[in-house]
Formats: C-alpha cells, sequence, structure tokens
C-alpha cells in the first residue's frame, strides 16, 4: 500500500533527522585481554619480506595448503603449516616508463607502484591477479604449477587491461569476484576516480556488460564486498545463480541539504546478457535495496557500510547463507561499531518487493506499479525460457525501460545489532562456525566472529540467539596498524595488515585457568576436562565441560559454589572518590553490590563500584557476581579511614564523573589558582571542538538544548560513564597526588587453588 508520494518523501526525510539521536548502550569490553607483549610467538607465526609492505590481499588454496598473498610490487606463496618457511615470490613490478608517466601525471611516488589489489582463482592452473600499475591498472596470469606469471611467446609477460577490473588509487576500496572463470568487478572506471561500475569484466566480448552511468543505480559508491551465490545448485525451481554486491552510497530519495549515506545490496544474475534495444551491453536485472542496521531501543543507526562476510549457516545449503554487515555510522565519526546479519530469504524478500519511485518533485503522486511480465529485473528462469524469453534480449522494451529508471526496491532489508562496540572502528570481519558441545547427539554449531580493529587487534564474539559477546581481544601488532584483511583456514586464522601476515591459532584454550574461567567464557572451541584439570580445546578429548548456549555447564565446575572472595581493608580519607574492584567472570554475568547504606554517590561501573568516601560510606562492601542463577563472592573490602595505605583519591580509570571532576576541581583549589585555570580552560577548549562537531552534521533544531547542557555527546550516550569525555582531569588529579591504584590490587577470584 502505498500513500501519496509526498507524504512519503516528508517521512524519510523525518527518519534521517531522527536517527541523529543516538543513545548507545554500553557494550562491554572483551573479557580477555592477550598483550602484545604476551603472545606466544611459537603459536602465532609473521611473515614479512624486507622492503615489501602493503600485504593487503589474501587466498588460501586449503587442499594445497597455500596462502597467497598480493602486496607492493610483490606476490608471494606461503606454506600455511609455516608460513617463513621456502616462500616463493613473484616481483611485478611497474616499468620505469610507467613510473616515470604516473609521476609527470602528478601522482606521489609511493602511489606509482604496483599494489596487488586483486587474487583469485581462475580455474585449477591459474591465479588472475591484478594491480593499481602506477595508477594505470593492469591484471596478469599466475600459473599454480611453477608460480610465475605467464608470458607470451615473445617473452613479455601476459598482461590484461585493468580497466574497470581493479581500481587506478592505492587506497581505493573495491570488490571483485571470480564465479565459474569470469570475473565480476565493482570498482572506478577512470583515473579520476569519479566513473563508478559494476560490470563483468572477463569473459566473452560480447557479455562484458556492466551498469548504466546514472546516479539513480551508483550514487558515489564505497564498494566493500561481493558474493556469489549459486542458488541453482539446490533449488528445482529454477532460481538462478546470483552475484549479490555491498556498498554504500550517497542516498538519492532523501531530499535533504547534506549528503545522507545508505549501505545497500544489489544483486545482478549471472545469466544477464543485456537488453537488446534498451539496455543494450548493460545489467537487465540489476536491483538493489537499502540495508538497515539499527537498534530500536536505543535509536543507534549504523549506515556506513565497512565490510561483509558471506556465511553458509549450513555449509552445502545455499538457502542458508547469511551476510554478516560490519557497520560504523557517519554521524559518530567513527566512534562506534556494529555488526548486523541479513538472511539470504530477507534479502530476496526486499528484492522481490515493490519499486521505489524516485523523484525530484515531492508533491507527485506515485504511480501505481505497473503490471509488467516477465518481473522487471527477475532472472530468467526456467519458466520464463519454456513461455520463450530464451535470455535477457528477449525482454520487453517495456519492462527493460521500467527496470532502468527503478533499481531501488521500495522495502529495505532490516536488522538490529548482533553487536555493538563504542570507541572502536572495525575494518574487517570474517566469522567461522564452531560445533557446540551439546550433551545429546544433536549437531549444532554456533557462529564465532573475528572482528579486526583500524588499530590492530583483534576481537573473538560468540553469536548466541540475537546477541554476539565478546570474549578475547588479541592484540597483533606492536604499532598501531589497521587490519586489511582476515582469511579463516581450519584451524587458523590469517590477517594481513600493512607491515605484515600473522598467523594465529583459532582457539586459546590454555589461558583459562580455571573451570570456572574456562566455563564461563563460553567459548565454542575450549571446554573443561575435568579429569586433566585443564581448558582444552574439544576434539582432543570427550565429555568436556561447556555449555555456550546457556552457560549452564558452571554447576558442574567442582569448584562452583565454593567462593573464597579476596578480603581487604581500604584506607582512604574523607572526601576522597575511589573505585573498589571487581569485574565479572565473563560477558554475561552480571555482579551486584551490597554496602552499607543506601548511599547516593556510588556509581557502579564495568570494572567496579566508584563511592566517596564520607562517615556514612564506611563499612563492609561486596561484589557478588551472578551467573547463570549461581551466584559467587567475588570480593570483600572494608573501607575505613586512614592514611590510604590501598586507596586512592582518583582511580586509574579514563572514565571520569562530573562528580570526579568535581573533586578534582577542589584538589585544584587546594593546589592553587594555576591548575585550576588550567583546567577550566581545558574545558572550555573541549566544550567549542564540540559544538564544532555539532554544527558539522546535519541536525536537528532542537541540537542547541543538547549544547546548552554542556555536555559532549558520547557523555551523553553513556550517562556518567562517558568516555574519555574528561581525560585529562586525569592529570589534574595526577599531578594534585600520586595515585595509588587500588585496581592494582589483587582481584578477589574464585580460583580453585584456594579451596
Ligand atoms: C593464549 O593466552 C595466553 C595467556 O593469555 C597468552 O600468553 C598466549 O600468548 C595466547 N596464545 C595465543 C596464540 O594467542
Ligand atoms: C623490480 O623490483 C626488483 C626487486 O626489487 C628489482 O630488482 C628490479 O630492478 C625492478 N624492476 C623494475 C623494472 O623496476
Ligand atoms: C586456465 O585459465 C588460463 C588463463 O585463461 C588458461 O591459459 C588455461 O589454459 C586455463 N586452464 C584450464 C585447465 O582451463
Ligand atoms: C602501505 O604501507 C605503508 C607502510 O606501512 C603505509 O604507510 C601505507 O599507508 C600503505 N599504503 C596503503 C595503500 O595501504
Amino acid at each position: 500500500m502505498k500513500t501519496a508520494g509526498g507524504c512519503a518523501c516528508h517521512l524519510s526525510l523525518l527518519l534521517c533527522i531522527v536517527h541523529v539521536y543516538f543513545t548507545l548502550a554500553l557494550m562491554p569490553e572483551p573479557r580477555i585481554t592477550i598483550r602484545y607483549e604476551d603472545l606466544d610467538h611459537k603459536l602465532v607465526e609473521r611473515f614479512s619480506q624486507n622492503g615489501i609492505f602493503n600485504y593487503s590481499v589474501l587466498l588460501l588454496h586449503p587442499s594445497s595448503g597455500k596462502l597467497y598473498v598480493g602486496a607492493k610490487d610483490a606476490i608471494f606463496s606461503l606454506q600455511t603449516k609455516t608460513l617463513t618457511e621456502k616462500p616463493l615470490v613473484i616481483y611485478w613490478n611497474v616499468s620505469d616508463s610507467n613510473h616515470v608517466s604516473c609521476k609527470n601525471k602528478g601522482k606521489r611516488e609511493t602511489e606509482c607502484h604496483n599494489y596487488i589489489r586483486l587474487l583469485q582463482f581462475l580455474n585449477e592452473t591459474h591465479i588472475y591477479a591484478c594491480g593499481t600499475y602506477a595508477f594505470d591498472p593492469h591484471c596478469a596470469y599466475i600459473s599454480l604449477s611453477s608460480f610465475t606469471l605467464d608470458r607470451l611467446e615473445n617473452g613479455e609477460l601476459r598482461m590484461d587491461s585493468g580497466r574497470g577490473k581493479c581500481p587506478f588509487e592505492p587506497s581505493q576500496q573495491y570488490t571483485a569476484i571470480v564465479a565459474d572463470g569470469v570475473l565480476y568487478a565493482a570498482t572506478v572506471n577512470n583515473f579520476l576516480g569519479t566513473e563508478s561500475l559494476i560490470s563483468r569484466a572477463t569473459g566473452k566480448e560480447g557479455e562484458r556488460i556492466r551498469t548504466e552511468t546514472s546516479t539513480l543505480w551508483l550514487s558515489e559508491p564505497e564498494f566493500v564486498s561481493s558474493a556469489f551465490v549459486p542458488e541453482s545448485q539446490d533449488s528445482s525451481n529454477g532460481d538462478v545463480d546470483k552475484i549479490y554486491f555491498f556498498f554504500t552510497e550517497t542516498a538519492k530519495e532523501f531530499e535533504f541539504y547534506t549528503k545522507v549515506k545508505v549501505p545497500r545490496v544489489a544483486r545482478i544474475c549471472k545469466g544477464d546478457i543485456g537488453g537488446l534495444k534498451t539496455l543494450q551491453k548493460r545489467w537487465t536485472t540489476f536491483l538493489k535495496a537499502q540495508l538497515v542496521c539499527e537498534n530500536l531501543q536505543t535509536g543507534a543507526r549504523y549506515n556506513i557500510l565497512r565490510d561483509v562476510f558471506t556465511l553458509q549457516r549450513e555449509p552445502g545449503s545455499w538457502g542458508s547463507t547469511r551476510f554478516y554487515g560490519l557497520f560504523t555510522s557517519q554521524w559518530e565519526r567513527d566512534e562506534v561499531s556494529a555488526v548486523c546479519v541479513y538472511s539470504l530469504p530477507e534479502v530476496s524478500q526486499a528484492l522481490s518487493g515493490s519499486y521505489k519511485e524516485v523523484k525530484r518533485d515531492c508533491e507527485k503522486p506515485a504511480y501505481p506499479e505497473p503490471n509488467l511480465h516477465p518481473r522487471p529485473g527477475a532472472c530468467i528462469t526456467s519458466s520464463l525460457v519454456a513461455e520463450g524469453f530464451s535470455n535477457s534480449l528477449s525482454l520487453p522494451d517495456k519492462v527493460l525501460t521500467f527496470v532502468r529508471d527503478h533499481p531501488l526496491m521500495e522495502q529495505p532489508v532490516v536488522a538490529r545489532p548482533l553487536l555493538e562496540k563504542m570507541g572502536t572502528k572495525y575494518t574487517k570481519i570474517a566469522v567461522s562456525l564452531a560445533p557446540l558441545h551439546l550433551p545429546s547427539s544433536e549437531f549444532k554449531t554456533t557462529p564465532i566472529l573475528h572482528l579486526g580493529t583500524d588499530r590492530g587487534k583483534l576481537h573473538r564474539a560468540v553469536e548466541v540467539g540475537d546477541r554476539a559477546m565478546l570474549i578475547e581481544e588479541t592484540v597483533l601488532f606492536s604499532s598501531e596498524e589497521p587490519i586489511h584483511n582476515i582469511q579463516l583456514d581450519q584451524d587458523s586464522l590469517y590477517v594481513g595488515s600493512s607491515s605484515t601476515v600473522v598467523k594465529l591459532p583459532l582457539a586459546n584454550c590454555s589461558q583459562y585457568s580455571s573451570c570456572q574461567d574456562c566455563v564461563l567464557a563460553r567459548d565454542p572451541l575450549c571446554g573443561w576436562d575435568t579429569s586433566q584439570s585443564a581448558c582444552v580445546q574439544p576434539g582432543k578429548s570427550q565429555g568436556l565441560l561447556q555449555d555456550v548456549e546457556h552457560g549452564e555447564a558452571i554447576k558442574l565446575c567442582p569448584d562452583t559454589g565454593r567462593c573464597d572472595p579476596e578480603r581487604a581493608v581500604v584506607k582512604a580519607i574523607l572526601g576522597s572518590r575511589i573505585v573498589l574492584p571487581c569485574v565479572p567472570h565473563s560477558s554475561w554475568s552480571h555482579c551486584v553490590w551490597k554496602f552499607p547504606k543506601d548511599l547516593p554517590a556510588v556509581n557502579q561501573r564495568a570494572d567496579g563500584l566508584e563511592i566517596t568516601v564520607s562517615q556514612s560510606s564506611l563499612g563492609v562492601y561486596s561484589c557478588i557476581c551472578v551467573e547463570n542463577k549461581i551466584s559467587c563472592d567475588r570480593a570483600s573490602y572494608t573501607l575505613e579511614v586512614g592514611d590510604p595505605t590501598m586507596g586512592a583519591l582518583c582511580s586509574s580509570s579514563r572514565n571520569y564523573t562530573v562528580g570526579i571532576s568535581f573533586f578534582c576541581l577542589l584538589l585544584g583549589v587546594l593546589l592553587g589558582a594555576a591548575s585550576f585555570w588550567g583546567f577550566k580552560r581545558f574545558r572550555g577548549t573541549k566544550q567549542t571542538q564540540i559544538e564544532q562537531r555539532y554544527a558539522e552534521t546535519p541536525n536537528s533544531p532542537s541540537s542547541p538544548s543538547i549544547m546548552s547542557e554542556g555536555m559532549p555527546l558520547t557523555e551523553k550516550k553513556n550517562g556518567l560513564n562517558g568516555h574519555n569525555a574528561y581525560a585529562n582531569v586525569n592529570e589534574v588529579c595526577d599531578d594534585a597526588r600520586p595515585i595509588m591504584k587500588l585496581a592494582g590490587a589483587p582481584l578477589a577470584r574464585c580460583d580453585e587453588s584456594s579451596i
């Protein structure tokens, strides 16, 4: 059903405004952080070659145990067993003349190289490789048997033009995929990077078709991923093979004074060979739909697509395909990331719904959808062939004109985030399936998300129900470099960055030393072996304790219920503000505090309880963590007045409440006017920055009221647990008095060793 066009148009405008209001729930940090210094370098292997950088493309050949790596001016063939053993290399650098002409065109020296951007298997014997080739993209053929570039009879390299197959610029986002030996690419087609297209880039000359040059089809797209789904393999209804492209583009359907970006999924049919008169050498099946990744409870909407991983939830069944989308937000300056999942049937449903009428004139009523046959944009199924439409060339003009003018669907594909994370910008996602340890003979798997950040960290999250919980963070690099690529293998994971290729095992069970830790982490790749008293990977042992879905295995742990909390006497001076540490065992647990009286100034944070020391706040504080109805005393502190032996004035944490900053201000007065003045000035500049931020963001009329509260946006989102909001206050405190970190005190744990 459609309302008047004008109405719909205004509604979408309203939607744009509404999602500016963010309120975000605090996603707990991963329970376990493995620091770079703690990495076991026997298990975590690294590969890099002197003078070669930008290891950005990874291609795995599982049966031969080879990992192909595309870098700058070079392609490597590594052994997956041991990355550093007998690596082979192909140097594929640009000729001097290309290098010179690139520089003459005004490009920098570093850009005038051959950055390998594509490595894909063409057939059993060859890999297709494309590189930027000093702003003049080229592709070449790698013979797998000899690992050399193919040469022509005259001895020259066998090279194709890479136009439309590979971007000109090394850092340009792009995607391409080989389907049945033919390359489909989504990239820019010209030196200036202004003309984007999705095309069938190789194969028969007459079948090299592409998108129409129209902003209705593609409007400043940033391509991130593509997937080939050969649906015909497991469907009998004649539904055919399709290729999906994922990108973010500038919305044409909203009229707004700033560019509104929208994430999209587009689909083409593999059998499409273009139209006869209309849409000649153009896709006749190009349809796209908006992806929505939104948390309805908080109103947070993520509109920039960063990456998509395509997973078959049930291996072998194309119908179970799921697309894991990694998002950030245009409005939040990449401080937030989210993962949303879309199933293939949901995407198909949107693409078989009604078409969107994109008109400049808001007041014009929408046209009723014409009754066209075959359905515009549909693949040529076997039933259409039976009706005489043997291929896309035989489609009626009317159908083709309609699809040319209506590539966008009315209905978006909507999902609610599986995971939301503040203060992190994820760059890449890969998803593996782990078997669940079920007591019954029933076989089930659960997805594990592997997320790479722009600062060289790898996060692992487990999907349970409609949520994914972060369980582990691994710092992979000594410097904070972005992760460019993640490649999954049977038991390991390969990560590519500018400087290095890293191989690491998928699971690390030895990091959980007690049954409770092992089981509470709910890591599907680990379970507690009661006979060995160790957390191990399943497969090696039978009958491990683990219950990823419900966390109930904790009841079977021998150490459960016998808690031996760390007891400590904490001395602090009146008026000071301290944090009593208590960190839950897992992301699924929650902890409650028992304290002397109803104190107004307590603040329960993710890492403990923050209190102001006063006469009424003295007494015993206990932290009790509850995991699946089993509670365990984690810590017990007795707070007394005295010289702060263990206590602290300001904790080491970066999370500061307004209360603390006020207290620190008081300290500042004690210290003298100088530091007081300095602090004021800091707040002042901070405020100006925030006002500028607001001024730049497309905003609603009510934004001034937010500003007038004098609180940074991030602080508003988190309530008092603001992120970095008053980071510098820390320094004022530090100057005032040396901090004795209570956080460094031994944490009360339910450790079996203490029983
Ligand atoms: C496993 O965890 C331990 C303890 O945190 C750490 O020292 C080790 O380096 C980790 N191993 C890998 C392969 O990440
Ligand atoms: C390509 O790189 C190799 C190794 O760095 C170098 O020896 C060779 O001279 C380069 N060739 C050209 C044409 O620049
Ligand atoms: C694979 O593709 C390459 C490049 O087109 C071609 O030279 C080779 O003959 C093909 N091999 C097979 C087995 O089809
Ligand atoms: C290539 O690697 C260098 C060195 O790490 C880095 O500075 C540069 O940004 C990288 N370029 C691209 C396009 O990734």
